[in-house]
């Protein structure tokens, strides 16, 4: 019989054989080893979290590291991806919110709150709103009335759910942007947007991860869509407009476009890594070019 010690170290020596066994699954995609080791330890809470012990554990975590390792990306795994305060619940086939739209979006929560005397009375559009993560973040920030679409079915269901999941009361709906939707139409003080915009050269450089498992219609897109984000805009008698792009060359090819007739006025913001990220145009919202690092 086993003394409690021998126990102990038995069981030990079968987790590290586990803990091996799920890093080599890992391996192909997640390096270097420190990187998926802490990977790891997220993907055994996030099982150990359902409740899972004991065989149904390891099964589940050997699974998960075998997906991780085919590089389908983590949040897809663990069902959740932090933006701002809010918890967003993730599920494939609605594009994961990235980093960068978290830092836009608390950019312009801020200087709203400073420039706004009443944000709360607010009413915002967030167009191809994906999991929410973007109009969420505002109704959260600001107690602004948010209203998103998009033209995914799985993105407005998610969207929903993180509504709920949240506390918050955001309403969205299906509408293809280019249609003639009632959901596009009403007023709205404020558009923001994260459209698809990577071209085709582009996506052949982006990701194997992002190309493989992240929804096209999240991802392919161009100048078309400003466009249209633009003219909703107007339509809506915006004060101002944040919509996400892809660099300078894309925001040049957009401000052309869109302020031909030079009824804007704005630039580029830039993203802590210095790239162009997004466009920001304002009219009589001149508090807007606080968001500027580039004029146009
Ligand atoms: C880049 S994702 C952004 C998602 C989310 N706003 C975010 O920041 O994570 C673009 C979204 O646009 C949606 N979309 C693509 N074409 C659309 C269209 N014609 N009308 C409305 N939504 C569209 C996609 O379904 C996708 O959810």
């Amino acid at each position: 019989m086993l003394t409690q010690h021998a126990y102990k170290e038995h069981r030990a020596q079968i987790f590290d054989m586990a803990r091996q066994a799920y890093l080599r699954r890992m391996a192909p995609y997640v390096r270097p080893r420190a990187a998926a080791a802490r990977e790891l330890g997220w993907i055994i809470d996030e099982a150990a979290g359902k409740g899972l012990r004991g065989p149904a554990l390891h099964r589940r975590v050997l699974r998960d590291a075998t997906l991780r390792g085919q590089g389908v990306p983590l949040q897809y795994l663990l069902g959740n991806q932090p933006f701002g305060d809010l918890d967003v619940l993730c599920r494939p086939g609605v594009l994961i919110p990235r980093w960068e739209t978290e830092e836009w979006t608390l950019r312009l929560a801020q200087a709203t709150r400073e420039n706004v005397p009443d944000p709360g009375a607010l009413r915002v559009l967030d167009l191809c709103t994906g999991t929410g993560c973007v109009g969420l973040l505002l109704a959260h920030e600001l107690g602004a009335a948010v209203r998103g679409v998009d033209v995914s079915p799985k993105a407005v269901g998610l969207a929903r759910r993180n509504a709920a999941h949240n506390g918050l009361d955001v309403a969205f709906a299906r509408a293809d942007i280019f249609d003639d939707s009632p959901a596009l139409h009403g007023p709205a003080d404020l558009v923001v947007a994260n459209p698809p915009y990577i071209s085709r050269a582009g996506l052949r450089q982006a990701e194997p991860s992002v190309r493989r498992f992240e929804p096209m219609l999240a991802l392919h897109g161009g100048v078309e869509f400003f466009s249209r984000i633009f003219a909703l805009a107007d339509a809506a008698g915006a004060h101002g407009v944040v919509a996400e792009l892809s660099d300078d060359a894309q925001m040049r090819e957009i401000w052309a476009t869109v302020n031909a007739d030079r009824a804007w006025a704005g630039g580029a913001l830039r993203d802590a890594a210095g790239r162009t990220r997004c466009v920001v145009a304002y009219r009589d919202w001149s508090w807007l070019s606080a968001l500027v690092d580039e004029r146009y």
